[in-house]
């Protein structure tokens, strides 16, 4: 083979390694921007959980003096994926007076997720879908009762004289433990 036709076959050959170099340079090069990009298009998911901070809920003085629980909304901003709904319902809570200060209890019944409610004479909550029955404290106050455990207590404060703040969180039913969910 002449010098002509070696160097004519070593052409391409040369060619299609610069073409594959420089489409992995180009490959390369494009990856770390994409990850990026799909990182924050998702970072949203990872932040779709609702901020557990204390939320402030009511003022003191809206609470009944003489020990009744009453109930009152949450509400604060969740973030959803892409969008943040501010002052958005979130759940409720039993707000009662005690000789320390306020107590706080989740309304979702423990057994399964049914909100508890308030006997009309106020001595007890009691849950509409399966009968399970607690104190004002939220203690099981009926051997029947089929809810697993205590209605869920919250952290409470009571800030600057006034101002009621609740750390709501919601727990897993039909569970002896609480478990956040
Ligand atoms: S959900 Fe409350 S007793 Fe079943």
């Amino acid at each position: 083979m002449s010098d002509d036709k070696a160097e004519n076959g070593a052409e391409p050959r040369r060619n299609f390694i610069a073409s594959v170099g420089a489409l992995c340079v180009a490959a390369a090069a494009s990856i770390v921007p994409l990850a990026a990009g799909a990182a924050a298009l998702f970072d949203p998911l990872r932040r779709g959980r609702r901020d557990l901070s204390m939320i402030l809920v009511t003022k003191l003085s809206s609470v009944p003096e003489d020990g009744a629980p009453k109930k009152f909304t949450i509400e604060t901003d969740r973030v959803d994926a892409w969008t943040t709904y501010e002052n958005t319902p979130v759940g409720a809570v039993y707000l009662r007076r005690t000789p320390t200060g306020v107590a706080a209890l989740n309304v979702v019944c423990p057994h399964a997720g049914c909100f508890v409610g308030l006997m009309p004479d106020k001595s007890r909550f009691g849950c509409p879908c399966h009968k399970s029955s607690f104190d004002l404290d939220g203690v099981v106050n009926d051997a029947n009762s089929p809810s697993p455990r205590d209605m869920d207590a919250l952290e409470v404060e009571v800030r600057n004289g006034d101002e009621v703040w609740v750390r709501f969180q919601n727990f897993l039913p039909g569970r002896e433990e609480k478990t956040a969910i």
